[in-house]
């Protein structure tokens, strides 16, 4: 429960993505938070109020004049309540009104006189969205520090397809529980690898390994949501992009390789995370081989580049980070590759804690010595070593000596 105490106000907008609000308010509240809703005359001519006050176990706020606020401040009493406002659906006439400091209904009025962060998911037709007038409103609202989430592309409820979709609301949670957090990582760009690689032997079948993704890409939520531009090189697996992280699928150590390689250089930070295969058949197959004509095959090895050697050869490269998977001997062999691998950080874990789970016990690695972490679920851990790596980085923290 990552909102947990949190206290959000939801304001509704009139936009037929207000029927997803009501899904938001749910998934919030799975987080932990208190969300109160509060919607203008348009908002409830797509949902009902009632649909909201089930599913916030709390009543719904329309107007500034409601009587069950006794100093008849609900703009006032509403926003000093609230750790965020949120608005979701966020129209093109609400953004154009508070861009401009209007202030004649309940939603505005709070906005204006609100002492805590504001975001916004804006949902439009595209052509409203591309408007000169609304992208000015943009602008205005970005300068004034209000967040602003999506829109997204895509098909329309008018038919129509382009931007101006509101982000779906597993999305905007996320951004939620972005907003909470420190961002100490602002400014910088991470690249990431993550997962298994596949070595494909001929058209149908590989050597791969057990890693899952779930290790990188929850370190790659955690790098975004401290304020991190994260580009995250992925081999196959079978989650999703963490929200605002740009991911770039690959499939063999060779092209993992040269997606890293070719983002390096402008790269802050480079976290390895991904189960690379050492080695590479040497010559694969067209055709899927047939076990009566081609016999039991003799497979030949060749050796894959190491990435994160090569990284962190680079002259002016990122902050190398590795990961060590080791099935004994954690600290003697997580040094060792620490040391081989010139990097300042390693963050070792046994092999039968670290592949598949969701959760881990990390020790990390670096010049100063050892540093266990309790084991805890992959996303805590991921906050936990992202927090060390800003420190080790602003220590100025140099590479092993040999
Ligand atoms: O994905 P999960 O199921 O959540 O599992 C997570 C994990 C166990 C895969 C992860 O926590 C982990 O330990 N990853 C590193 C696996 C490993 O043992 O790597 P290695 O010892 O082969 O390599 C050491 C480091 O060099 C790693 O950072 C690796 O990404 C990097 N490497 C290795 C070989 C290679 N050719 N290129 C590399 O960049």
């Amino acid at each position: 429960m990552e909102l947990n105490g949190k206290r959000i106000v939801l304001g509704v907008t009139g936009g037929i993505a207000a029927y997803k609000a009501a899904e938001l308010v749910r998934l919030l509240g799975k987080q932990g938070a208190e969300v109160q809703v509060a919607m203008t005359a348009a908002a409830t001519h797509f949902v009902g109020a009632t649909t909201f006050q089930a599913l916030s176990g709390r009543p719904v706020y329309l107007d500034q004049w409601d009587a069950r606020m006794p100093n008849a401040m609900a703009h006032i009493d509403l926003s000093r309540q609230a750790d965020l406002v949120l608005i979701a659906p966020a129209s093109a006439d609400f953004m154009a009104r508070i861009a401009n400091g209007m202030a004649d209904d309940l939603l505005s009025t709070m906005v204006l006189a609100r002492d805590c962060p504001l975001l916004l998911a804006p949902a439009m037709n595209r052509q409203m969205w591309e408007n000169p007038a609304t992208q000015r409103n943009v602008a205005r609202l970005r300068d004034d520090g209000i967040g602003l989430l999506g829109p997204a592309s895509g098909e329309q409820a008018c038919g129509e397809v382009g931007a101006g979709r509101m982000l779906e609301p597993e999305e905007i949670v996320e951004a939620v529980i972005a907003a909470f957090v420190p961002k100490s990582l602002r400014g910088q760009s991470v690249l990431m690898t993550a997962g298994p690689t596949f070595e494909a032997i001929d058209a149908v079948r590989g050597i791969t390994n057990l890693s899952s993704g779930k290790m990188g890409y929850a370190l790659a939520r955690a790098a975004q949501q401290a304020g991190a531009q994260v580009t995250l090189i992925s081999g196959p697996v079978g989650i999703s992009a963490p929200y605002g992280v740009d991911r770039i699928q690959v499939r063999s150590a060779l092209e993992m390789h040269a997606a890293v390689m070719a983002r390096a250089a402008a790269a802050d930070i480079f976290i390895g995370v991904a189960a690379v295969a050492d080695y590479r058949v040497a010559e694969i197959a067209e055709h899927k081989l047939k076990k009566d004509v081609d016999g039991p095959p003799t497979i030949e090895l060749v050796e894959n580049p190491d990435i994160l050697a090569a990284v962190a050869a680079l002259a002016d490269g990122p902050f190398c980070v590795g990961f060590a998977a080791e099935s004994q001997h954690l600290e003697a062999y997580a040094q060792a590759k620490r040391k081989k691998k010139n990097i300042p950080l390693i963050v070792a874990n046994l092999i039968q804690e670290g592949f598949g789970g969701d959760s881990n016990r990390l020790v990390l690695f670096d010049e100063q010595g050892m540093h266990p972490l309790a084991p805890a679920s992959k996303a805590q851990l991921a906050t936990q070593l992202i927090h060390h790596i800003v420190t080790l980085k602003g220590q100025g923290a140099c590479i092993a000596s040999t």
